[in-house]
């Protein structure tokens, strides 16, 4: 890991090409056949969006919907500004056939590579790798092929500064190979914002897929993790499905070499800008939020989480560890009240809309089961709101953060940054955040419901300067890495002759 911003690391130096399936902007049709440009949302374009500013930068993603779709024809070819002004230079959104795009993302991205990588699977009943997945496969392969060959375009002649190109994410594993083949000039790191999965798990795909995505990966000059642990599962995945005679796996110095080509690996913890938080969170839509918030608690003592209405964040169990809390310790009832914020994501998806009822229907039985005329102990919101999740950040007394698997997650971050009086942190162990969080968090096993219930018990009754001991110490952690050194050392590695 190279220890920060030097000279050679920066955009200014040669074209930088960014590809991720979701983009900056997002764009929503109104009835009038109007479109309106959204920001993107998810961990991968906050941390991206600090770096594509650049007038060297080009960031090639995905319509990800008819309005998308629209705004990408409608814009000479697919040119849009990162606020998606048709015609603008840092975006080129890709109109992928709507069944080769459903396939690919739905089916293949969400449905199973992150499936495997966060251990999601219910295996008596799946995954069932039968002929409708040997055709999805193939869109998955479509798909990453109109990525490769727009990054090969865009890259422009092969004379002058060097051409980098950073592709981001499971969805887009098989690019670095297909660009390599397409354009050995251009040097390129690929990033995985997901775990990786253990072998004995990602040996549930079938042998010829496995292979192709390690495959695909290693087409890259530089992969990059979020913690050491993803990149050890990711080592440990090339020796055993790859085999010694494949793949020479150098666990010292960090590298694969497959096939005579040498693919150096890297931990880059993405972490969060706190200025640019701490400046947003004083604005006045979110303090509006706060006394909202303020006078919903009534002073009694919150306990906030925020997410994706996303199966690997572990919504029910941490709604069920609530209500354990208020069976096994009644002296909290009338005192706390619980806020959880769930953004809705993926629904074009039957597990994800389950998901979601099961949250909502537990977070039902709660509130019947404990609430009074002057008390409701669970707030749950599923909608997407900002300001009053930034809000909630500055007023919450302990923050919930238990994933099942995670490759970071950002909540865990932002959340000591931002708060007041300074929160607890109850912290699943197997999200990517535990490795730099740990030791100030309340750690707890994520399928441990009582556990997490004690967890949530010991951080109310922290003491004040205990919480902010802990608080600060958890901010100066999650802001040692804001997103513009965290790109920039990929961008630097890229440099470094060991990685190419
Ligand atoms: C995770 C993934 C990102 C993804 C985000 C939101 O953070 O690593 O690649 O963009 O979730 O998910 P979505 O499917 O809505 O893009």
């Amino acid at each position: 890991m190279g220890a920060g911003p030097a000279s050679g690391e920066g955009p200014a130096d040669g074209r930088v090409l960014i590809a991720s399936n979701r983009g900056p902007v997002s764009f929503r049709l109104s009835d009038e056949g109007r479109l309106s440009a959204t920001r993107g949302g998810g961990g991968l374009v906050s941390g991206l969006s600090a770096v594509a500013n650049h007038p060297n930068a080009l960031w090639v993603c995905a319509a990800l919907g008819e309005a998308d779709r629209a705004a990408a024809r409608r814009a000479p070819g697919g040119r849009l500004g990162l606020d998606g002004t048709p015609g603008g230079s840092g975006v080129r959104m890709l109109d992928i056939p709507p069944t080769v795009f459903h396939r690919a993302y739905n089916s293949v991205a969400n449905s199973t590579l992150w499936f495997v990588h966060h251990m999601l699977y219910d295996t008596p009943n799946q995954p069932h790798f039968g002929s409708a997945f040997s055709r999805e496969w193939e869109s998955f392969r479509t798909y990453n092929r109109a990525f490769a060959e727009a990054l090969a375009e865009e890259a422009g002649p092969a004379a002058g500064p060097p051409i980098r190109a950073v592709v981001q994410d499971y969805h887009l594993s098989l690019v670095p190979r297909m660009l390599a083949d397409l354009r050995p000039d251009v040097r390129i790191a690929h990033f995985a914002h997901t775990p990786w999965a253990p072998p004995a798990y990602y040996r549930m795909l079938p042998d010829e897929v496995g292979r192709e995505v390690l495959e695909g990966v290693l087409g890259a000059d530089h992969a990059g993790f979020l913690c050491q642990r993803w990149a050890d599962a990711f080592l440990d995945c090339c020796a055993a499905v790859l085999g010694p005679e494949g793949a020479r796996v150098d666990r010292e110095r960090r590298q694969v070499d497959y096939q005579g080509h040498v693919t150096g690996i890297g931990v880059h913890p993405l972490g969060v800008d706190a200025g640019g938080l701490v400046s947003r969170a004083a604005a006045p839509d979110v303090r509006a939020r706060a006394v909202a918030l303020a006078e919903a608690a009534a002073g009694r003592k919150l306990i906030l989480r925020i997410d994706r209405t996303e199966l690997s964040k572990n919504i029910v169990r941490g709604l069920a560890a609530y209500r354990e809390l208020l069976t096994t310790h009644p002296e909290w009832l009338g005192r706390v009240v619980h806020v959880a914020f769930a953004y809705p994501s993926r629904h074009d998806l039957p597990e994800y809309r389950e998901y979601t009822a099961s949250v909502q229907r537990l977070a039902g039985e709660i509130s019947e089961e404990f609430g009074t005329e002057d008390w409701n102990p669970l707030i749950l919101q599923v909608d997407d709101d900002y300001p009053r999740s930034l809000a909630a950040y500055r007023l919450a007394d302990v923050l919930l953060v238990n994933p099942i698997r995670d490759g970071m997650n950002l909540v865990a971050k932002e959340g000591p940054i931002l708060s007041d009086r300074g929160c607890a942190l109850v912290l699943s162990r197997e999200a990517g955040a535990a490795a730099e969080l740990g030791a100030d968090a309340l750690l707890v096993n994520p399928f441990d419901v009582s556990g997490t219930a004690e967890a949530l018990h010991a951080a109310l009754q922290m003491t004040e300067p205990e919480r902010k001991r802990r608080a600060e110490s958890l901010a100066r952690a999650a802001s040692a890495m804001p997103p513009t050194r965290w790109f920039a050392e990929q961008l630097a590695a890229l440099d470094r002759p060991g990685d190419r």
